[in-house]
């Protein structure tokens, strides 16, 4: 799959001498959904903007499509809608100017016809007559969605869709971000919710004080956290596992001390009730139980953890 994307060692520090990026590498493929999780002032925004050419990297190169966003800005813009995270709507506009404005930006004819596409598939079609300052919040991200389709881009950035939004309208977001997939737009959207990057992304990268600590397909990710493992502490430390266990995917740990049974949390049974009984049948005393499971959450808050030591 040929990259849409790339990002080469971006730096960017702010005027105020802070640095938000610190050397950012990252290459998206076309048509994939990449979800960019991290904590506040983890430098999503800042990532996101540099990308678009709102604000000017410090250092390092960024393309879109194979442009370079500085030398060739306007034939990589051309190929970018931007959902930004602050609504920057004009109050007094009717809907369906505020699009077809955007897309007169870009120096596109105008069309009635993908418009008014646009405006069904974000349920405002109704409200296209409607001056922004009428609609609800949650219609109004629709509208910034709408303005960044207007132009017909490549890519589109979500930056935080869905922050604020109830859950219905998370959902057709949801939606609509997959139809545009399927018509072959490249996605990056920003998020604080770890069940949205497992909902809809291919892949999800994970930023923190302005580095990325990790990016991998979700399902790989998936399937780490599927697993759980139970131990089982025994009274009296054991040489090798009972006969009677061989059955079992057991591990023996802890110089003989546990037994450590790993089990996946999807499937219909874990067995470890049976497991269990098996283990006392066999004579084995327990001392106590335990179990642990790798999430998602959990890859993430400790990727964190580690980064803030
Ligand atoms: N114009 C600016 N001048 C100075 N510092 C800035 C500026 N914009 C952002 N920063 C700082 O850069 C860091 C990254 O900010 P950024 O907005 O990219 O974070 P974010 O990951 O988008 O956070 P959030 O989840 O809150 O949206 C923060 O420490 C922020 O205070
Ligand atoms: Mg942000």
């Amino acid at each position: 799959m040929t990259a849409m994307v790339e990002i080469s060692e971006l730096r960017k520090t702010y005027q105020s001498g802070f640095e938000a990026l610190k050397g950012v590498s990252l290459e998206i493929r076309e048509g994939e959904i990449l979800a960019l999780l991290g904590p506040n002032g983890a430098g999503k925004t800042t990532l996101i903007s540099a990308i678009c050419g709102i604000s000017v990297p410090s250092s390092g190169t960024i393309r879109v499509g194979g442009y370079d966003t500085i030398t060739d800005y306007r034939a990589a813009r051309k190929l970018i809608g931007l959902v930004p995270q602050e609504i920057n709507l004009e109050p007094f506009q009717k809907v369906i100017d505020a699009v077809r404005f955007s897309r007169g930006l870009f120096g596109c004819k105008r069309d009635d016809v993908y418009v008014e596409r646009i405006l069904r598939q974000l349920s405002l079609w109704d409200k296209r007559d409607a001056k922004i300052m009428e609609l609800s919040g949650g219609m109004k991200r629709r509208v910034l969605i709408a303005k960044a389709l207007s132009h017909e881009p490549r890519v589109l950035f979500l930056d935080e869709p869905t922050a604020g939004v109830d859950v219905e309208l998370r959902r057709d977001m949801w939606d609509i971000v997959a139809k545009l997939k399927a018509d072959g737009v490249t996605i990056i959207l920003t998020t604080h919710y770890i069940e949205e990057a497992e909902a809809i992304a291919d892949r999800i990268g994970v930023i923190n004080k302005g580095e990325l600590l990790l990016v991998e397909e979700k399902t790989a990710l998936m399937t780490r956290m599927g697993r759980k493992e139970l131990v089982v502490e025994l009274q009296e430390p054991v040489e090798s596992l009972p006969e009677a266990l061989s059955g079992y995917d057991l591990d023996l740990i802890e110089e003989g001390r546990a037994l450590r049974y790993t089990y996946d949390t999807s499937a219909d049974r874990t067995g470890i009730t049976k497991l269990l009984s098996d283990i006392s049948a066999t004579g084995l005393v327990l001392r106590d139980i335990r179990t642990r499971q790798s999430s998602l959450e959990e890859i993430f808050v400790g990727l964190l953890q580690e980064n803030a030591a």
